[in-house]
């Protein structure tokens, strides 16, 4: 028995047991007053009997007769009959010799008949020595009152008929507890099960398994509670469904999202961080919300912000500069947030990587620069040599001539250039488009093997093709790959010295067509390979530039590769050579 069943069986038990020791009680009152009085009725109905028959048997004037009868009819009924004459005097006794016996007009049931009225009373027989019952009735021969008839009972005899009475009494009242009993029992229970199972149910539900449907067929309040129950549940399973979507939706949003985005309070504590914000900044996000922003971020100029953000209740807006493991800029904005009481609840920080835009903003300064300067060195030289032209010059014919193949030369790389630039600018602004045809490959580099050979017999170089014969012909724009394999060729002649090697590998790999250009040449420092393929970038830019290079082959070599959906890669060793691997597509779809 637990908890509410036992306090509500315990009061039905005390409420049974107090209200049927009650009834018992006043039961057994009611009935012993009403067995009393119905034994005393009897008592005197017999001693009227009693008179009857004493008026009318002629031996109530003969005292031994009449003794005998007392005595006989006494036994027969079981009662002591006393029989006094009108001073109190024993007349007969059913019980003892009226001889004997002491003047009875005292006796209070007597002293009552005596004066014409019945007596009644209950008190201990001295003649007896016991306790009995008397009713005495006035006796009358001839209208007058000549005696008195007296009836009395042993009181053993009723306490042992009320004993009786307080078994059946005792028998009754336990039969009624113990019914009781079972019916608070299962009264109690049928309360109680529904009780429980909904604190069963509240329990799951406190613990989110919202699963709980309580059935209960009556139509009482429980049954109202646990519909209540059920209710609420579905309910607060709505709630939470939906609470949990919007909590996902959010969590969703944070983690796609490009930029960083942290949480803080008022106090500095970490209390959402997103992934973005952990690879922007190399933090563990796993590890950082509870913490302490300036433990996690370690970033003086981010916790500047933060900090100033809270003292001044005022969005900060900064760039700042991160050095390690790599440079990167990150744009910092941060703005104050208050909870619904309107007090500073902390700060919200989003952190943009900039790094690319300030990468692409100081390649366009490079670039203009680079552009003027590369400009402005056939330029200069054009114009002063027409500047000495003008001087007089102009007169000496040899010189004259001499002077005019320079200016020529350099209108021509002023030409080149402004052509370079022009197919990087219209590749990059997508106005190119690919004229595309079935090209022979090997046909192709042929043809750039007899425009460079001139220059590779003049520094003793071999140019070895490696072409394997599974295939012939590839789908791309015949002019652009010209341009990309003279580019390529051009470079390998240009920093490779006398007697070196060059080879151009061409196969196959499944859909796609690798094409190597190896050379024995100056090789590239390792530092520099991530940056050859930069517009106007170049390794030595005295050397090249003394070559006529501009930097920009294998800028525009990379964007024709990519517009035919093709890579480019390459390896250098420094004083060994270099490779570039071109793959390109066989088919391609325009
Ligand atoms: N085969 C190679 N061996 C060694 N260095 C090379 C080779 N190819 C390119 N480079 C390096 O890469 C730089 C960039 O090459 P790129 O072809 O873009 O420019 P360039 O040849 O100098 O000028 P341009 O091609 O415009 O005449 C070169 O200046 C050179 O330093
Ligand atoms: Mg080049």
């Amino acid at each position: 028995m637990r908890g509410i069943f036992k306090k509500l069986f315990l009061t039905y038990v005390l409420v049974i047991v107090v209200s049927s020791a009650i009834i018992a009680i006043f039961t057994d009152y009611v009935l012993k007053e009403y067995y009393k009085d119905e034994i005393a009725h009897e008592l005197e109905v017999s001693a009227v009997l009693v008179e009857d028959m004493m008026e009318n048997f002629a031996f109530a004037k003969n005292p031994s007769k009449l003794q005998n009868f007392v005595k006989r009819l006494g036994e027969k009924i079981k009662t002591r009959i006393t029989i006094v004459n009108s001073d109190g005097t024993v007349f007969a006794d059913s019980e003892s010799d009226p001889e004997t016996m002491e003047n009875h007009k005292d006796r209070p049931e007597m002293e009552k008949a005596l004066s014409g009225i019945i007596g009644k009373s209950v008190r201990h027989s001295d003649t007896l020595n016991i306790d009995m019952m008397y009713v005495a009735i006035p006796l009358k021969s001839n209208g007058n009152l000549s005696g008195a008839i007296r009836l009395s009972i042993f009181l053993s005899d009723i306490n042992r008929k009320i004993k009786q009475i307080h078994k059946i009494i005792i028998v009754s009242v336990l039969i009624g507890i113990l019914a009781a009993l079972l019916l608070s029992f299962i009264v109690g229970k049928s309360f109680v099960n529904p009780i429980l199972l909904m604190k069963t149910a509240a329990e799951k539900i406190s613990k989110g398994d919202f699963n709980q449907k309580l059935d209960f067929k009556a139509n009482d309040e429980l049954a109202r509670l646990g519909h209540s129950l059920n209710a609420m549940s579905e309910e607060l399973q709505k709630n939470i469904t939906e609470t949990e979507r919007e909590k996902n939706e959010l969590s969703i949003v944070l983690s796609d999202m490009v930029e960083g985005v942290i949480l803080v309070d008022k106090n500095r504590r970490i209390i959402m961080l997103n992934q973005s914000l952990s690879n922007m900044l190399y933090l563990r996000s796993d590890e950082a919300v509870g913490r302490h922003s300036w433990e996690i971020l370690g970033n003086e100029e981010i916790n500047n912000a933060i900090e100033s953000t809270l003292a001044k209740a005022e969005p900060v807006r900064k760039d700042i500069t991160i050095l390690l493991p790599e440079e990167k800029y990150i744009q910092v904005q941060t703005s104050v947030i208050y909870d619904e009481n309107n007090e500073l609840y902390g700060v919200v920080g989003v952190f943009h990587d900039i790094t690319q835009i300030r990468k692409l903003e100081n390649m366009r300064t490079e670039f203009v620069a680079n552009v003027s300067h590369e400009l402005k060195t056939p330029l200069t030289a054009i114009s002063g040599f027409i500047e000495t032209l003008k001087e007089g010059a102009i007169n000496d014919k040899k010189e004259a001539s001499k002077f005019l193949d320079i200016m020529q030369a350099n209108t021509e790389r002023l030409n080149n250039l402004i052509n370079d630039m022009l197919v990087i600018s219209k590749s990059e602004s997508k106005e190119m488009k690919l004229e595309l045809k079935k090209v022979n490959i090997e046909k192709i580099l042929e043809s750039i093997s007899s425009m460079y050979k001139e220059r590779i017999d003049k520094k003793s170089q071999k140019l070895i093709f490696e072409i394997a014969n599974n295939f012939t012909e590839i789908t791309a724009d015949e002019e652009k790959l010209i341009q990309i394999f003279s580019n390529l060729i051009d470079n390998a002649i240009k920093f490779t010295g006398q007697g070196g090697v060059i080879t151009v590998k061409c196969y196959d790999v499944q859909d796609k067509i690798k094409i190597e250009v190896s050379d024995t040449g100056i090789g590239i420092p390792k530092e520099h390979l991530p940056r050859i393929f930069e517009r106007f970038y170049r390794v030595d830019k005295a050397r090249s530039r003394e070559m006529g290079g501009t930097g920009l082959g294998l800028a525009i070599v990379k964007h024709l590769i990519q517009l035919h959906g093709g890579t480019v890669s390459v390896e250098s060793q420094p004083g060994r050579g270099s490779s570039f691997t071109v793959v390109l597509p066989k088919e391609i779809n325009s």
